[in-house]
């Protein structure tokens, strides 16, 4: 996961000097993503009425491909004891990270209808009701027949009706050079991290 966010504490100074940026641990880094551009909750809203509109009933299995910290994975088991997630990523970092911290805050139970799986999206898996990948991480296959290869492959690993659901970025804000900057704040009012 390429994130380039600079902490704003705790750096040494230097006379005259910018000093480089400390290298963030896991800890740091996948919380301030997470808090910057993810909010699972509103993505399982969307997921959980686009299947029951489109499928005509609950969706019960999601396949969270390029997962990362498993974050939407563990929102969906929540939301029914009857949901079960599986998510797809190469990198273990992420994946390791999101097992201790987001579903070490589960119930045994809701631990038990999760798995996590170093690998690539490009696989057929087991069948899902669902198939998503947020923040458009699909990005990543610029040519066109390996895209083609990936939607093979969900298609393959979807129920029959099931749906597949793409976060993408388009319109004038995507061509536009514009700069969006916020000021993140801890739990305590205290400053935490700036997004540019
Ligand atoms: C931008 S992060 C997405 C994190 C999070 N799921 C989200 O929606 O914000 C992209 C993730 O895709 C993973 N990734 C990139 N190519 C992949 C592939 N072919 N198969 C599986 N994971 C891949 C990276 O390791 C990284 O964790």
């Amino acid at each position: 996961m390429c994130i380039t966010m600079e902490l704003e504490i705790n750096r040494p100074m230097k006379r005259n000097k910018k000093p480089a940026p400390r290298p963030l641990t896991p800890n740091q880094k996948y919380s301030m993503y997470e808090a910057a551009v993810q909010d699972a909750q509103q993505h399982v809203d969307f997921f959980q009425k686009a299947g029951r509109e489109l499928l005509g009933r609950e969706p019960r299995i999601l396949r969270e491909d390029f997962c990362g910290t498993s974050l939407i994975c563990a929102e969906w088991v929540k939301r029914d004891p009857q949901n079960t997630a599986f998510g797809l990523d190469l990198d273990p970092e992420p994946l390791a990270h999101g097992k201790k911290v987001h579903h070490s805050k589960l119930t045994k139970d809701q631990q038990n209808r999760i798995e996590l799986f170093e690998q690539n999206v490009i696989s057929k898996t087991k069948k899902a009701d669902i198939t998503v990948g947020c923040n458009f991480s699909f990005n990543i296959f610029e040519e066109r027949a390996t895209l083609v290869n990936y939607f093979k492959k969900v298609r393959e690993s979807l129920v029959d009706g099931g749906l597949h659901i793409l976060e993408a970025a388009g319109g004038p804000g995507m061509i536009e050079e514009m700069k969006e900057q916020k000021t993140l704040k801890k739990a305590n009012g205290e400053k935490w991290f700036t997004y540019i």
